[in-house]
């Protein structure tokens, strides 16, 4: 993985952190946007620290709004001395922001709940994508990568503006792939299944019993790790997948599959 760079939106816990710690153990360079405060403000500070020691310093995590054009273009000029005259071989999607309500009761969803939760969630992936292309730092071999829910298709408690969002990140993917395919740049979306992160706590209060019953429904009998998803990211990573464009692609022990 010589001078090859992944950049993760969405580093600091989760996904986006299990995500980084493979690349990093892989010899790539982590280039990591979070948005905490707090006690997870400091985890983010050792997890840059741990990345550190894996890959021989090629980290730099940023706490900004990674879905702002201000902090992207504010960023670009570091991002470029990182990354050199290597390549960005992953621009990864791993944010979690968004209303976690219905659309009508107990209050009306927002027009800015709206606009906001497909901004981040979706629409700030194919700016990331123009930016980083006109760097020519996406180049052959490349892969734009976002991760999906269920969600994307069902309708869920609590996750109207999320689902919708979700639907938009698929398609989002899909049109960057179809457009850059011919670069030998792909994009796709992975659909995990349900994780214990911090996000899913915000989504219900009632997040431990829906671990419990996707246990049951899963035909693994397990939920998902945000380890499950950084081992199929790192797949995605071999030549061996270049041909893999425009796909959800999923990773979730079949629990879609599953009543
Ligand atoms: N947890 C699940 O069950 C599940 C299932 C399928 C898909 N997903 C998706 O996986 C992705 C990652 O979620 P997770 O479960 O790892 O959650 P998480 O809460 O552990 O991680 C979210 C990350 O997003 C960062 N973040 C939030 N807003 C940001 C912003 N504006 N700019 C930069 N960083 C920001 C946080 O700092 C954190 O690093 C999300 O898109 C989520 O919808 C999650």
């Amino acid at each position: 993985m010589k001078n090859k760079w992944a950049i993760v939106l969405g580093c600091s816990t989760g996904h986006g952190a299990a995500i980084s710690k493979q690349l990093a153990s892989e010899g790539m360079g982590i280039i990591g946007f979070h948005l905490d405060r707090g006690a997870i403000k400091k985890e983010a500070q050792e997890l840059e620290k741990e990345i550190a020691l894996m890959n021989g310093a090629k980290v730099k995590f940023w706490n900004e709004n990674a879905a702002d054009k201000e902090v992207m273009f504010k960023r670009m000029p570091e991002i470029s001395d990182l990354v050199g005259s290597g390549q960005v071989k992953l621009l990864m999607h791993s944010i979690a922001f968004g209303s976690t309500t219905n659309f009508f009761e107990p209050t009306p969803v927002r027009q800015r709940q709206m606009d906001m939760t497909q901004h981040v969630m979706a629409h700030c992936l194919i700016y990331w994508t123009q930016a980083l292309l006109e760097k020519k730092f996406l180049t052959n071999g490349s892969r734009i990568v976002g991760l999906t829910s269920e969600g994307s298709y069902k309708a869920m408690e609590g996750y109207g503006p999320v689902g919708v969002a979700k639907a938009s990140l698929e398609a989002v993917v899909r049109q960057i792939g179809w457009e850059l395919g011919k670069q030998g740049i792909t994009a796709n979306t992975i659909q995990a299944g349900i994780t214990p992160t911090r996000a899913l706590t915000k989504i219900s209060e009632d997040w431990e019993k829906w671990v419990e019953t996707t246990k049951e429904r899963n035909p693994m009998k397990r939920v998902t790790t945000p380890e499950d998803v950084a081992g199929l990211v790192s797949l995605l990573m071999s030549d061996k997948a270049d041909f893999v464009n425009c796909s959800t692609i999923f990773c979730d022990g079949g629990e879609h599959r599953s009543l």
